[in-house]
C-alpha cells in the first residue's frame, strides 16, 4: 500500500502569497498617504482660521463720524453711538454699532471719553446731577466731567479717546482699553 503524496506545490502557488502581501502593502501605503494628504488639506484652513486673528494688528486707530460740533452744549456731556464697518480676517460688516462714546464740549474742542468702565466694564452714565460728571452704576465708581475718578472702586479715570473736527463733525478714535488695571493700555 503506497502512502498518498500531498499534492505537489506549484510554483505559481508558492508565489501568490508574496504578491498578496505585497498587494495589500502597497494599497495600506496608498491609504495611508491619502490619510496624509487628506489632513494636511484639512489642517492647512485650520491653521489659517487659527492664525489669522494673531496676524491683525491691535491698537489701530479707527476714526470714526459721530456728530456736529454745533449739536454739542458746552460742558454738557451727551453720549452718542459709534457706527462703524467693523471687519475681521474673513468678514466685512456695513454700519455695525460698536459701542458708544461721551462728548463733552469744551469751547472749540471736545472731550471725548469710552463709555466703559476702567473697573469692570459696565457703561458709565452720567451723575444724577450732570455738573458732577459721571457714575458706573454696577460698583458706584464716579468721575468727574473730565473723566477723573472721584470715587469707587475703580483703578482709574475714564478712558480718553483723540478727537478732531472734520467739516463741523466731531471724529473720534474709537478704542477699547484693559479694564480692572490701573494703566490705560490700549487693546
Ligand atoms: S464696573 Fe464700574 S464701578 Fe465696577
Amino acid at each position: 500500500m503506497t502512502t498518498p503524496k500531498p499534492p505537489a506545490e506549484t510554483g505559481s502557488t508558492r508565489e501568490a502569497a508574496p504578491e498578496g502581501t505585497a498587494t495589500r502593502r502597497t494599497i495600506g501605503l496608498a491609504v495611508i498617504g491619502g490619510a496624509c494628504v487628506f489632513a494636511a488639506t484639512a489642517a492647512v484652513p485650520a491653521l489659517v482660521f487659527v492664525a489669522a486673528p494673531l496676524a491683525k494688528k491691535g491698537g489701530e486707530s479707527r476714526w470714526v463720524r459721530t456728530v456736529r460740533l454745533e449739536q454739542l452744549a458746552e460742558g454738557e456731556p451727551k453720549r452718542v453711538a459709534v457706527i462703524d464697518d467693523r471687519t475681521d480676517a474673513w468678514t466685512r460688516e456695513r454700519g455695525v454699532d460698536l459701542g458708544s462714546v461721551w462728548l463733552v464740549r469744551q469751547g472749540a474742542n471736545v472731550l471725548a471719553l469710552s463709555a466703559v468702565c476702567p473697573h469692570l466694564g459696565c457703561s458709565v452714565n452720567t451723575a444724577p446731577v450732570i455738573k458732577d460728571g459721571f457714575a458706573c452704576p454696577c460698583h458706584t465708581s464716579a468721575f468727574d466731567l473730565e473723566g477723573r475718578r472721584t470715587s469707587g472702586p475703580s483703578p482709574r479715570n475714564m478712558d480718553t479717546l483723540a478727537t478732531r473736527i472734520d467739516d463741523g463733525v466731531v471724529v473720534v478714535d474709537f478704542q477699547r482699553f484693559r479694564i480692572g488695571v490701573p494703566e490705560k493700555v490700549r487693546l
